[in-house]
């Protein structure tokens, strides 16, 4: 079931998104060659707590970190652990939600770590611009087969490929709601979108086939060919005035990360 939500609750799960983009932008200008992904988390944790609300992640289906750090292979999921540096050239993916006076938000990005290769800087920018033209569908009326095809329309045109293990969200009070927002669809297809559904559309990209493989920690997704992979999410409300960023401030403008 669909929940949709009041302008109310929008601006409650905006609240929430500000905290998860601010806790974002602090922790891509903290990546740097040798910063472990522990104190990316701790980070995010302390971030948290400053502002009164919850890791979303953490303790989820017994998921241990506060954030989620996926490094080059690694697609999703990635545990952070202060035995792990990322170092010059690698990309790393962030993910962190946090549940604020009931209501959640999630996003993601991908950074590049000092200097990264144009193969990768491609790959995280055609995985940003396919979360882009994911988020134009946003509109009363659409289907979300609308979105689920421009990403990957957009993907498969840069010869890459999009994972189908893992999915978007709806995402309300509840981090996972209904519907599932996958990256792969048919335009026209599937429900309708309603002004206050509020969807979590997070494209995970491959640079090569789209099989995924987990780690024996049960957690951390890697490409099965062990080629690059990026994921860019937003939370994302369906509005009569159009698509609402709920995890970025209403000002901004220009690439969504
Ligand atoms: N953005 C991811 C999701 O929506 C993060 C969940 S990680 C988990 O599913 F550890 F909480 F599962
Ligand atoms: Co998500």
């Amino acid at each position: 079931m669909v929940v949709c939500k009041s302008w109310s609750e929008l601006e409650k799960m905006h609240e929430a998104g500000l905290i998860v983009w601010s806790a974002l932008e602090k922790m891509r200008t903290m990546v740097r060659p040798g910063i472990t992904t522990k104190e990316l988390d701790e980070f995010a944790e302390d971030y948290s707590a400053e502002h009164r609300a919850r890791p979303a992640f953490k303790g989820y289906r017994g998921y241990p970190g506060s954030v989620c750090t996926s490094i080059n292979q690694e697609i999703v999921h990635g545990i952070p652990s202060a035995s792990r540096r990322v170092k010059e050239g690698d990309i790393l993916s962030m993910d962190f939600g946090v549940e604020l006076k009931g209501y959640f938000a999630d996003a993601a990005l991908t950074v590049g770590v000092g200097k990264t290769a144009p193969q990768r800087e491609k790959l995280m920018r055609v995985t940003r611009e396919s979360l882009e033209h994911a988020i134009e569908k946003v509109q009363p009326g659409n289907r979300l087969g609308d979105i689920s095809a421009a990403v990957q329309d957009w993907v498969e045109q840069n010869g890459y490929s999009v994972v189908r293990e893992f999915v978007g969200h709806g995402i309300g009070t509840k981090m996972h709601e209904d519907p599932q927002v996958p990256n792969y669809g048919v335009p026209g297809q599937g429900p309708r979108l309603q002004e206050g559904m509020v969807l979590a559309i997070e494209p995970m990209v491959n640079s090569g086939g789209p099989a995924v493989r987990v780690l024996d920690d049960d957690w951390t997704a890697v490409t099965a060919d062990g080629s690059d992979s990026a994921h860019f999410e937003h939370t994302v409300a369906v509005t009569n005035k159009g698509p609402w960023i709920l995890t970025r401030p209403r000002e901004a403008s220009g690439p969504v990360w």
